[in-house]
């Protein structure tokens, strides 16, 4: 079904191909829409695997530090995650809800590839927020 971000959704697949995940070999892409700007971003892994940092966050943070504060949309895409594999191979980690619940509205829109599509308060009912 056509849907109005999917054209974020082709811009997170070339990102997750550009993921750096030599130790999951999972990759993810995202990308952000917002006033009219795309950003993306790709996950990238650490040696020492604590620090990695997943593909929302680095789309998120790069909207972020050229000055935005509200998203409008987010797409994700896991492609590594197998034809029959469960949805929740697909979702967005909770440190990624918790960012986006930082810098969307709880309407914002989170579109994920081959699962479809929540408000960022669909994914994270209850946030953290001061
Ligand atoms: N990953 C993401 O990029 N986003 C998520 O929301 C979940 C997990 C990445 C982190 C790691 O590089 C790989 O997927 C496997 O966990």
């Amino acid at each position: 079904m056509k849907h109005k971000y999917d054209f974020l959704l082709e811009k997170a697949r070339e990102a997750a191909k550009l993921a750096y995940c030599p130790y999951s070999k999972f990759h993810v892409g995202s990308a952000v829409f917002v006033d009219g700007e795309i950003y993306t971003g790709c996950n990238i892994e650490n040696a020492s695997y604590g620090l990695n940092n997943c593909s929302e966050r680095t789309a998120i943070f790069k909207a972020v530090s050229d000055g935005h504060r509200k998203l409008e949309a987010i797409a994700v895409t896991c492609p590594d995650a197998g034809e029959d594999s469960p949805d929740q191979y697909k979702m967005p980690c909770g440190a990624c809800r918790q960012v986006m619940s930082e810098f969307m509205d709880g309407d914002g829109i989170v579109l994920i590839d081959r699962v479809g599509e929540f408000k960022v308060s669909d994914l994270l009912p209850k946030p953290f927020k001061l």
